[in-house]
């Protein structure tokens, strides 16, 4: 595997590649989820490009950059055994060299859910893939369901500014009792651990709704809202939305509909969502 952190190395390097390439953009410490990230970019291509970049610009202003979890030797380990052969750690005056000023902005898609809680995070994080995009040049590129406003976000900007690039959405790793993994869920104590699993209980409680006929997206959001404040922690949102435009469905959820939330349980703010018309998967079928 090559490591490199300078765009004219990675250019250098990314030319040497023959065949399809497939791209894994990331902010590090990278877990399971990440690993299966991966292994699906080198089932679609035949080489594997990731980066690793905490990206400054997407964290709220007064959010503690610094405090970001990190782990430079245990990521490229698992770069390497994942067959990633380059490896892009760019720094900061890499990605952002002093008088940079220009922005992707994401339009009504940033609006709402973590949107509306987080502002400006999804123009930072449009900024950096869309310079990712044209740093690394890839011909696939891979993001996890998990984030859905992000994949829905990223879609569109690879369709509207005309990125020849296939983005290809990875379902949810999970624990074993349900619980999304995410590098945040590292800020949880013992105790929070163990509540944290009444999120993806609450998506299953919906998913169950869903299944028996109803319809009503406020009936929806109720119970799951109901499952999951068993977690005891503060709710930034609980909606029924729409998986393209992400808008939440005003009285009934569509046939492709999505329960989606964000609750912070003591420092550690978590994410998940739950397409309601597909089969559960397996780990929340226990
Ligand atoms: O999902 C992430 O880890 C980040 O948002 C991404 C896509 C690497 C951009 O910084």
């Amino acid at each position: 595997m090559k490591i490199v952190t300078t765009i004219d190395e990675l250019r250098r390097e990314r030319r040497a590649l023959k065949g399809r390439v497939a791209f894994v953009p990331t902010m590090g410490f990278l877990h399971e989820g990440h690993r299966e990230l991966m292994r699906r970019g080198r089932e679609a291509a035949d080489h594997l490009v990731v980066s690793i970049f905490v990206n400054p610009r997407q964290f709220e202003p007064g959010a503690d950059l610094d405090a970001y979890p990190r782990d430079p030797e245990g990521d490229r380990a698992v770069c390497e055994a994942e067959g990633c052969e380059l490896l892009y750690m760019p720094d900061r005056d890499e990605m952002y060299p002093r008088g940079y000023t220009t922005v992707v902005a994401v339009g009504e898609l940033g609006e709402n859910l973590c949107g509306s809680r987080r502002p400006g995070h999804f123009e930072g994080v449009t900024t950096v893939v869309a310079k990712l995009f044209h740093q690394v040049s890839p011909d696939v590129a891979v993001f996890g369901q998990k984030d859905r406003q992000q994949l829905a976000i990223v879609r569109r900007m690879v369709r509207d500014l005309d990125f020849p690039i296939e983005i290809v959405g990875v379902p949810t790793v999970r624990e074993p009792d349900g619980l999304a993994l995410s590098s945040r869920n590292r800020y949880l104590t013992d105790d929070e651990r163990a509540r944290a699993v009444w999120l993806s209980r609450g998506l299953v409680a919906a998913h169950q709704a869903y299944s028996a006929g109803e319809r009503g997206s406020e009936a929806l959001v109720e119970v799951a809202r109901e499952v999951v404040a068993g977690a005891g922690g503060d709710i930034d949102y609980v909606e029924c939305v729409d998986p393209d435009t992400l808008r939440p469905f005003e009285e009934t959820a569509g046939p492709a509909a999505v329960m989606a939330l964000a609750v912070r349980i003591g420092s550690a703010r978590l994410i998940d969502n739950l397409r309601l018309d597909e089969p559960l998967p397996e780990e929340l079928r226990r």
